[in-house]
C-alpha cells in the first residue's frame, strides 16, 4: 500500500448509472468529418478498440469486486461496469455500418480481441500471489487507460472545430455521450487502484505499458482504415497528419497529450482534478441518443 492518497475534488462526485441510448446510423457517411478521412479514421479506431477493451475492463472488475471493502466504491464500480457495458455495445453497433460502407473491420478486430482476451486475459495461474499480482497489474493498467478515456472525453466535449467542420451529428453524439460518461466516471478506476494497491512504481510501470499499447494499437488501426478505405487511392497515416489535425482541432493536440503524461505520474494526481462533471451531466441531459432511448421507453416520440 502506498501512503500517497491524493485528494478528490468533492464537488466532482456523482452517483453513477448506465443510460440507455439509441443511434440510427443509416445517414452517417464514410467520411463523417467532411473532407477529412484521417481525422475520421483516427476516431473510428475507437470502434475497433473499445468493444473488446471495455468488455475486458468489466471482466477484470468482476474479479476485483471481492477486494473492495468500501461501500461507496463498490457502488461506483457497479455503476462503472454498467456504463462500460453500454459503451462497448454502442461502438460494436457501428461496425456493421462501416462494413456496409465498404470498410470491413473484421481482420483488425480479430487482432484486438486476441490482445485483450489472450495477452491481457486470465492466465492459468495458481491461486495466491501470482494470480493476485496479475489482477493488480491489470487494475493499474485500467486506471492508466481511463486517464486517457477521460482526457479524450473532455476533449470531445469541447471540440468545437468538429462542429464547425460539419461533422456527422450522430457520430458526434456517440462520441460525446460516451466521452461525457468517461468524464463522469473518471475517478473510479484510479480509486479502485489506490484502494487495492496504489503502489507508485506499479502506477508508473503500467502507465508505460498502457501508453505504449495504446499508441501501437491506435496507429495500426488508423493505418488499417486508411489503407482499406475504398474511396482513397493511396490512403496513408502519419504522425505529421496527426500533429496537423491536432493543430486544426479535429483531433487532440500533441502538446496537450504530452502534458497529460506528467499529470498522471504526479504524486498529487487525482482524476477529479481534470474535466468537468457539470459539463458532462449537462451534455448527458441533452444527448439526442439518450433522449431518443428515453422516448422509446416512455412511448413518446
Ligand atoms: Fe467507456
Ligand atoms: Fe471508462
Amino acid at each position: 500500500m502506498s501512503n500517497t492518497q491524493p485528494a478528490a475534488v468533492a464537488s466532482e462526485r456523482t452517483e453513477l448509472r448506465a443510460r440507455k441510448v439509441s443511434f440510427a446510423w443509416e445517414r452517417t457517411p464514410l467520411h463523417w468529418v467532411p473532407g477529412d478521412p484521417f481525422s475520421t479514421h483516427t476516431m473510428n479506431v475507437l470502434h475497433l478498440l473499445l468493444p473488446a477493451g471495455e468488455r475486458w475492463f468489466i471482466h477484470v472488475y468482476r474479479q476485483v469486486l471481492p477486494y473492495i471493502h468500501d461501500e461507496q466504491l463498490r457502488r461506483d464500480v457497479i455503476g462503472f461496469i454498467g456504463q462500460e457495458a453500454v459503451h462497448s455495445q454502442a461502438h460494436d453497433d457501428v461496425l456493421p455500418h462501416l462494413k456496409k460502407l465498404g470498410l470491413d473491420p473484421t481482420p483488425y478486430t480479430a487482432q484486438v480481441d486476441w490482445f485483450f482476451e489472450k495477452l491481457l486475459g486470465d492466465r492459468t495461474l495458481p491461486p495466491g500471489r501470482a494470480r493476485r499480482w496479475w489482477l493488480m497489474e491489470r487494475v493499474a493498467i485500467i486506471a492508466a487507460i481511463e486517464h486517457y478515456t477521460a482526457f479524450l472525453g473532455d476533449w470531445i466535449l469541447n471540440s468545437e472545430a468538429l462542429d464547425r467542420k460539419g461533422a456527422d451529428p450522430t457520430m458526434l453524439d456517440l462520441l460525446r455521450w460516451h466521452g461525457a460518461e468517461e468524464v463522469e466516471h473518471r475517478s473510479v478506476a484510479f480509486e479502485v487502484f489506490m484502494h487495492v494497491d496504489g503502489g507508485y512504481r506499479r502506477r508508473v510501470r503500467t502507465w508505460g505499458l498502457a501508453f505504449s499499447a495504446l499508441v501501437f494499437l491506435w496507429q495500426r488501426g488508423v493505418r488499417f482504415f486508411m489503407e482499406n478505405d475504398p474511396s482513397l487511392l493511396d490512403g496513408k497515416a502519419s504522425f505529421k497528419a496527426f500533429y496537423d489535425s491536432g493543430k486544426r482541432g479535429t483531433l487532440p493536440s500533441t502538446p496537450a497529450l504530452l502534458r497529460s503524461i506528467p499529470r498522471y505520474l504526479s504524486h498529487s494526481y487525482h482524476p477529479s482534478q481534470e474535466g468537468s462533471t457539470a459539463q458532462a451531466l449537462d451534455y448527458l441531459a441533452h444527448s439526442p441518443a439518450a433522449l431518443a432511448a428515453e422516448a422509446r421507453t416512455t412511448g413518446t416520440h
